[in-house]
């Protein structure tokens, strides 16, 4: 995270005596990253953060393999298709991966088990409902259009708020940051970044939860583990750093615009190891007096583009199936671009005063190709590879 914050109590200085009430001694604990030459927060627990009772192997979710995308093809992927129900941990359906990331989606209806993902960080996009993300730093509420971005090893729970959460998760085999190039030297937000520290939400106080042998689902390289520890691990009365889950909405994404059609890293939202999260938000069309004001066909060599259709109207993707839900999978390989007739029927949109685009998606370029997990292939549209052809 790129800037500092304190929630609830902290010592004057880091690493001396923080006096509990009854005169015990509060017990450190230092979440960083990068062994100890990156971010860092210091966590002032109540009991110790070390002590378990009891570990268990558990089993590895079933469907959890992936295949790759053979005959190689452009997916479109109906998550309006897929079941509901679960939680937004045990009940994510794998669309797809890599070595670098893995994309699931839920729509979830009960609170999920504490959980502690200790492989990389997690980015969930909200794209309905309402839950309250609950973690040893704090609560944030989210709702739809937020990316929820979860570090590495964090224990947290999500409890839903309405009767079913959706959302697409996005783990990573490291970290998700926003891109280096909005930051400065420092890590403020520069002028030209389209969005700043005042819309990022983080934990506003400290969280407290009384219990006892309270089991945390750990996930690592090696597998599934349920430890459990003596005392409720929310047990924080203060914390100081950089690093800490925060929640930042879509719509607080100012797009950058120019007159004639601008490619996806002017929407770069996040960068992870060997991808990247961008979001395409409501914005003025293209206005140059002969612009295109869609994309030109694309043939992005080094990446798989995986694109998360939330809201609005896609213009470009007229007569393909896609719609509000639908993830389209452009695989390197494969040119992609407007459907036919696309073109020209957005020259005549602005001719007849149309200009502005209401399109709303989240996309994920990967630097290496994604395989096809469980959910994708029960979900596909087998129709949309030939929708160019018509
Ligand atoms: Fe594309």
């Amino acid at each position: 995270m790129p800037y500092y914050r304190v929630v609830g109590e902290v010592p004057r200085k880091r690493h001396v005596q923080f006096k509990r009430p009854d005169g015990g001694l509060y017990a450190e604990e230092l979440m960083g990253e990068e062994g100890f030459s990156s971010d860092s927060s210091l966590l002032y627990h109540r009991y110790l953060p070390t002590a378990i009772i009891k570990a268990e192997t558990v089993d590895p979710p079933a469907n959890a393999s992936l295949a790759p995308n053979l005959p190689l093809s452009p997916r479109h992927f109906r998550t309006q298709d897929l079941t509901r129900g679960g939680d937004l941990v045990a009940g994510r359906r794998l669309l797809t991966g890599n070595g670098d990331v893995r994309i699931s989606y839920a729509s979830a209806d009960t609170a999920s088990e504490l959980y502690r993902n200790s492989m990389g960080d997690e980015c969930v996009y909200i794209q309905a409902g309402r839950a309250r993300f609950e973690s040893t730093y704090g609560a944030i509420d989210v709702g739809e259009g937020d990316y929820v971005v979860v570090p590495t090893g964090t224990i947290h729970r999500w409890v839903p708020l309405t009767e079913t959460v959706s959302a697409l998760a996005i783990e990573a085999a490291g970290h998700i940051r926003p891109p280096k190039r909005y930051l400065s030297k420092y890590g403020q937000f520069l002028e030209h970044a389209p969005y700043c520290e005042r819309d990022l939400r983080a934990p506003g106080g400290p969280l407290i939860v009384e219990g006892e042998e309270v089991p945390v689902l750990v996930r690592t390289r090696g597998g599934l583990t349920r430890l459990v520890y003596r005392n409720h691990p929310f047990d924080v009365v203060g914390w100081d750093g950089y690093l800490y889950p925060y929640a930042f909405n879509i719509a607080d994404f100012e797009p950058i615009v120019k007159r004639t059609h601008a490619p996806p890293p002017v929407h770069q939202t996040f960068e992870g190891p060997n991808f990247v999260i961008c979001s395409f938000c409501p914005r003025p069309l293209d206005f140059h007096p002969e612009a295109i004001p869609i994309p030109y066909n694309h043939h992005n060599v080094d990446s798989d583009e995986f694109m998360f259709y939330v809201g609005g109207d896609y213009t470009a993707r007229k007569g393909s199936g896609i719609d509000v839900g639908s993830i389209s999978l452009h695989p390197a390989g494969f040119t992609h671009g407007p459907q036919p007739g696309a073109v020209e029927a957005s020259i005549e949109a602005v001719r007849q005063g149309h200009t502005v685009t209401s399109e709303l998606a989240v996309m994920i370029d990967t630097f290496r190709p994604l395989d096809l997990g469980e959910a994708a292939l029960a979900c596909e549209d087998p129709a949309y590879a030939w929708t160019w052809a018509r």
